[in-house]
């Protein structure tokens, strides 16, 4: 029988036979080898494995958390659940809230949020709200009106967010093993926080023995952390890592620290190249920001950086969220009228 993230991991997250448990059979994603991608690194004989959450319920690894935190709000009787959002959150918190029959109120950044996911948080019934600004304004407001009524933040500064992501580590250990290198884009950095937490945890109940190095990457025009300074107007064609302030910076810098890692950027035409890559030599369609993770790996070992072999890439969200990125990608398709000698001079 499928199971969620609660049921395959109950001991191991901050549940109770009293939650009830609202989930749509997240998590247990594919982790794929990718032999093509694997020969295009600077350096032989690495191995390469994509965790793909773009195959969660609603399209990204936010459905760990939700799954988690929107049980946890209907345990505390919450009426309501509202987020700042880039998009994925969004769509997610939507999705869980209604299957709760939970209100959710979510705040967008105009014009800056992917087609596929404003549908989503749309048809899934939530108020959406989108504001002249950025996530990080946007994410300032959810939190002051979570303090002053009774509405459950369901952003990933609420610890049962980061409980619910922590399990794609448990997962990945449970396939694979530990990796040496765990590469994942950075944007709000609650699942970088979430991931080394989650190894950290497994190597206390004897799961795994040693811990990989956390090498996380930022949109070089929305790198906060790299830079050291706050972006007060961050850009990015990876709309959904377009913060200038991450939330969970200090715990970002910690998983960074610990592991011996590193935080780099990556510019948006190496995001762009390793989506195309991704889609045309692997058979795996991300959404911009996903393929940060394996912009980053390329970039790196062109430098010759990796010391051991083994390496994953978070792959955080579907592709088709964001159908304009990729036309802006392709050239439309011909068309040609409806008669065989013109497709066969079309193709040959
Ligand atoms: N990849 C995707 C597809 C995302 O949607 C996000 C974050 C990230 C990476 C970065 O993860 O914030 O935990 O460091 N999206 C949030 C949202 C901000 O509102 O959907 P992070």
């Amino acid at each position: 029988m499928p199971r969620g993230v609660i049921e395959r991991y109950r001991t191991l997250l901050p549940v109770t036979r009293k939650t009830p448990v609202v989930t749509l059979l997240e998590g247990s994603t594919p982790l794929i080898r990718a032999k093509r991608l694997e020969k295009e690194l600077g350096q032989k004989g690495l191995e390469l494995y994509l965790k793909y959450e773009g195959v969660n319920p609603t399209g990204s690894f936010k459905d760990r958390g939700m799954t988690v935190a929107v049980s946890k709000a209907l345990e505390e009787k919450a009426r309501a659940v509202i987020c700042a959002s880039t998009g994925n959150t969004s769509a997610s918190a939507a999705a869980y809230a209604g299957r709760a029959g939970l209100r959710c109120v979510v705040l967008v950044p105009k014009a800056k949020i992917a087609l596929g996911k404003l549908a989503q948080a749309l048809v899934h019934g939530a108020d959406v709200v989108a504001i002249n600004g950025n996530f990080d304004q946007a994410l300032r407001m959810v939190v002051e009106i979570s303090r002053t009524r009774r509405i459950t933040l369901v952003n990933s500064i609420n610890p049962n967010r980061i409980e619910g992501q922590k399990t794609a580590a448990f997962e990945i250990c449970d396939d694979l093993g530990v990796p040496d290198y765990h590469a994942i884009p950075v944007g709000n950095a609650g699942n970088i926080t979430a991931y080394w937490k989650g190894y950290r945890e497994y190597r206390a109940k004897g799961k795994i023995s040693r811990l990989p190095k956390m090498i996380g990457f930022q949109a070089l025009g929305a790198s906060p952390i790299v830079q050291g300074r706050v972006f007060r107007n961050p850009k990015t064609v990876a709309t959904a890592i377009r913060i200038g302030n991450p939330a969970s910076w200090q715990s970002a810098v910690r998983a960074r620290e610990e592991s011996g890692g590193l935080i780099d950027t990556v510019t948006d035409r190496e995001i762009l190249s390793a989506y195309r890559m991704l889609a045309s030599l692997e058979g795996i369609f991300v959404e911009p920001a996903s393929a940060a993770s394996v912009a980053g790996v390329l970039k790196l070992s062109r430098k010759k950086f990796f010391k051991k072999k083994r390496i994953v890439c978070v792959l955080t969200g579907h592709g088709l969220k964001d159908p304009d990125a990729a036309f802006k990608q392709v050239s439309p398709p011909r068309t040609v009228k409806a008669e065989l000698k013109r497709v066969l001079e079309a193709i040959l």
